[in-house]
């Protein structure tokens, strides 16, 4: 009887061995150990051995059942400990590696620009106030000294969005909702996008402009030489030359264009200016009595300038770019040279 014992732990243990995966060894469990297992069933039939050898026969097979559950169990933890290495050894990091570079965000050229130049005018005491890109045909125009099948239209090309509703061409329309609602003294700056029906190298449909108004008693051409003078330094360099000629703007009088002395070629002449040595930089005048009288204010009283000028065309001149649609195609290449 002993000596089956013996064989069959011998057996048992050679089985253990060649076990190599979870699911045998738990098979191997189930037949030596389990409910209906080998070992189980020679412990209940301890009735059919010699009532001498029992005590003997009994210790052998508990010893035999624990010694099996230890190897079961030990061999189990070497399976799990083994299956571990293998998935920290895939996982594995090179911690040697270079980081992944974050790619940085910047401000639009039109953006820096506007910021620059809302930056020079809030030092002047100017504050900043917006108004609507659809606008009506009275602010965008009537108001602002321009009738209807006035020839002065033809100046500005315009998406109608309906018969009195447009797409502002200007940023000027913000000048008479400003006055509507403040009285003088007033001093805006009026930044925002505006819009034609116009493409090519220089014009996009939809540009930006910013808008001066200021009105005070006792403005003169004096007052707006010397603001425009002050910004235009401030913006492109102490030393930049300005000249104010004399232009036209149904909504200014007397009217003027400012330019400034070249910034690619000195004066010289070169194919940025036409070879005139000065570029057109914005147009300004003293308000017309006829907008005033619009919005209720008493021209006998107050007298004021306005100015406008284009962010596309002061961003092309201040980073030397050549084509206007650049700034709208939002290629990366392009932009993170800013
Ligand atoms: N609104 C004009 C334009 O779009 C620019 C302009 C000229 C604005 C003279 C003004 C001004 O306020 O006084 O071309």
């Amino acid at each position: 009887m002993t000596e089956d014992l013996e064989r069959l732990q011998k057996e048992a243990e050679a089985e253990l061995s060649a076990s190599k995966t979870e699911e045998e060894l738990f098979a191997f469990r189930t037949r030596y150990l389990g409910r209906k297992g080998i070992l189980t069933g020679l412990l209940r039939n301890v009735a059919n051995v010699a009532p001498e050898e029992r005590p003997r026969f009994g210790k052998r097979c508990n010893e035999i059942k624990a010694a099996l559950t230890g190897k079961i169990e030990k061999a189990l933890l070497e399976m799990a400990f083994r299956k571990k290495d293998g998935e920290l050894l895939k996982e594995k990091i090179d911690v040697t590696l270079p980081g992944r570079r974050v790619r940085h965000g910047r401000l639009h050229p039109i953006t820096m620009v506007r910021e620059e130049i809302c930056r020079i005018f809030a030092g002047l005491g100017f504050a900043i106030v917006e108004g609507p890109e659809v606008e009506k045909d009275y602010y965008n125009f009537e108001a602002l000294n321009i009738p209807k099948d006035h020839p002065a239209r033809d100046m500005q090309d315009t998406f109608y969005v309906e018969d009195d509703i447009v797409l502002r061409t200007h940023t000027s329309p913000v000048q008479v909702r400003t006055m509507e609602k403040q009285r003088p003294p007033v001093r805006i700056l009026s930044p925002g996008r505006v819009y034609r029906p116009d493409s090519d190298i220089s014009h996009t449909p939809m540009f930006h402009q910013i808008e001066g108004l200021l009105v005070d008693r006792g403005i003169t051409f004096g007052n707006l030489k010397g603001v425009l003078t002050s910004f235009l330094q401030q913006m492109f360099g102490e030393e930049t030359a300005l000249r104010f000629r004399p232009s036209f703007f149904p909504f200014t009088e007397p009217s003027a264009e400012v330019d400034i002395r070249c910034v690619m070629c000195n004066g010289a002449g070169c194919q940025v200016c036409g070879q005139s040595g000065w570029l057109e930089i914005l147009g300004a005048g003293m308000v017309d009595p006829a907008v005033f009288e619009n919005v209720g204010y008493d021209s006998e009283e107050v007298s004021g300038f306005a100015f406008g000028l284009g962010l596309e065309r002061i961003a092309m001149l201040k980073y030397g770019i050549s084509d206007i649609r650049l700034f709208f195609e939002n290629d990366r290449r392009f932009l993170e040279q800013f």
